[in-house]
């Protein structure tokens, strides 16, 4: 991969009676940056910007995305475009190999992840220890971090070969570890993966058949699922990606450094935010369905209450993903004939918040997971396995950073710096005398 940027004339920053010149960097995109990796050694200073709203944290040549123009793209290739053309499978390997498969690279790729998706029977028993209502993100977390402990053969980040083999086996074993957290959660036997099937068709399978009847897979809901995980697939640096090479870049294994970014994810201001929207939107009907009550508490700081699903640290525009999401929806329902009052409540919010000049003013979306919920809950998905399926989705976008990260040049442990604001040095005071 491309981790090579343009050097253009410096910068000059001046502070007191020093001067110095920082380089300025162009991606391939023409985005800029200054290069400010000498900066603490040529002048003392470091940089404060909490939120890293400011910080260029590294080069990647994964995903571009224009917040401003609403372009989303993989390796190059538009969102629009893959989620027109290919499964979630290929659009994996394109994220972690870099480029398009051959039929051969995808067909062996198929079958390798195909031939790992069981777990090891131990793992199994997991599940009898955590309670019946964990949230899944738990489960899934723990039971990634637990994977490190199977599958010592590939923990070592420095051999390709067996980064490799890792990365199959969690590509592989996270639908079945996250549908097993849905039949925990029900009590309902759990199903083995039936190799036979493609990744999404496993998926359902293992989350909605049971021993005692045939089960048919919903091509509708392959479509649909298969388009929700490419979208979800890669965003950059967001925070829980930014998690999984922090943690990686302490040269910690990939299973748990995927362990933390689900951790990461969980929140609801970012992966957990779907199933927030869904809340949220309960929470609307069940109140009479009264969509401005909502926007104007929103509005009202005093209340600690934000739309879920609206707004964005980079899209200012639209966010694309949710363009597809909710075209992808509006198909859904009109096939299935499904009327979901969550659905109307949906689009009556959206349309009352684009029309404010509260969110005009601050560029406030629907980003992508204002709509997800409404087509997960038309799979039959309950809300708590909303998340897992993002994080499903997030799963090669994670991994594709991880394995840059390692085989980039300036690799180093990620540590930032602070401006310390505690107390200066004071004398000890005995217990005795506090
Ligand atoms: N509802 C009401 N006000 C909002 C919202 C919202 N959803 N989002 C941002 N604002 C306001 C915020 O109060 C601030 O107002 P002011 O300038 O008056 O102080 C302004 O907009 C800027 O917000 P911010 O919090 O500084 O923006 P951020 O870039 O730090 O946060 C965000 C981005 C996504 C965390 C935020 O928009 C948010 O909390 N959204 C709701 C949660 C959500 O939907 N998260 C999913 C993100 S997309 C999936 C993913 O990649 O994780």
């Amino acid at each position: 991969m491309n981790l090579h940027v343009k050097t253009l004339d410096p910068a000059t920053l001046s502070f007191g009676q020093k001067q110095v010149q920082l380089p300025v960097v162009e991606g391939t995109e023409n985005e800029l940056g200054l290069d400010i990796s000498r900066l603490r050694a040529a002048t003392g200073m470091v940089t404060l910007d909490e939120g890293y709203v400011n910080t260029g944290s590294t080069r990647s040549a994964i995903t571009f995305l224009d917040g401003e123009e609403g372009v989303l793209r993989y390796c190059g290739y538009p969102i629009e475009e893959l989620c027109a053309n290919c499964d979630f499978v290929e659009v994996s390997y394109l994220l972690i190999y870099g480029h398009l498969p051959t039929q051969q690279q995808l067909n062996e790729f198929q079958h390798s992840i195909r031939k790992h998706t069981l777990l090891h029977e131990d793992m199994r028993s997991f599940y009898s220890g955590f309670p019946r209502d964990a949230h899944p993100m738990a489960i899934l977390a723990s039971v990634v971090s637990a994977m490190s402990t199977f599958y010592q053969d590939s923990l070592d980040p420095t051999e390709p070969e067996q980064v490799d083999l890792c990365v199959r086996r969690l590509i592989a074993k996270l639908p079945t570890i996250a549908a097993y957290s849905h039949k925990k959660s029900v009590g309902q036997p759990f199903m083995y993966p039936l190799n036979e099937l493609d990744y999404v068709e496993n998926f359902l399978q293992m989350m909605f058949a049971v021993p005692s009847e045939g089960y048919e897979v919903d091509p509708d809901f392959v479509r649909a699922l298969n388009l929700l995980l490419i979208c979800h697939a890669d965003h950059e640096q967001n925070c829980s990606t930014s998690t999984v090479r922090m943690v990686g870049s302490s040269n910690a294994n990939l299973f748990a450094s995927i362990a933390a970014g689900i951790c990461a994810l969980w929140g609801p201001l970012h992966g957990g935010a779907n199933e927030a929207v869904v809340e949220m939107l309960n929470q609307i009907a069940a109140d009479g369905g009264n969509v401005k009550k909502y926007v104007a508490m929103a509005k009202d700081k005093s209340q600690g209450f934000r739309l879920m699903g609206f707004g964005h640290r980079v899209y200012k525009n639209f966010d694309p993903r949710a363009k597809i999401i909710k075209t992808a929806c509006d198909k859904l329902l009109a096939k299935r004939s499904i009327h979901d009052p969550l659905f109307d409540i949906a689009q009556e919010l959206e349309s009352v918040a684009l029309n404010d000049e509260y969110f005009v003013e601050r560029k406030l979306y629907p980003n992508v997971d204002f709509y997800s919920g409404v087509i997960y809950r038309a799979m039959g998905i309950p809300v708590q396995m909303f998340t897992v399926l993002f994080a499903m989705g997030r799963l090669p976008g994670w991994i594709a950073h991880w394995k840059e990260m390692h085989t980039s040049d300036g690799n180093r442990i990620c540590r930032p710096r602070q401006i310390y604001t505690g107390p200066t040095q004071r004398p000890f005071v005995p217990i005795n005398a506090r």
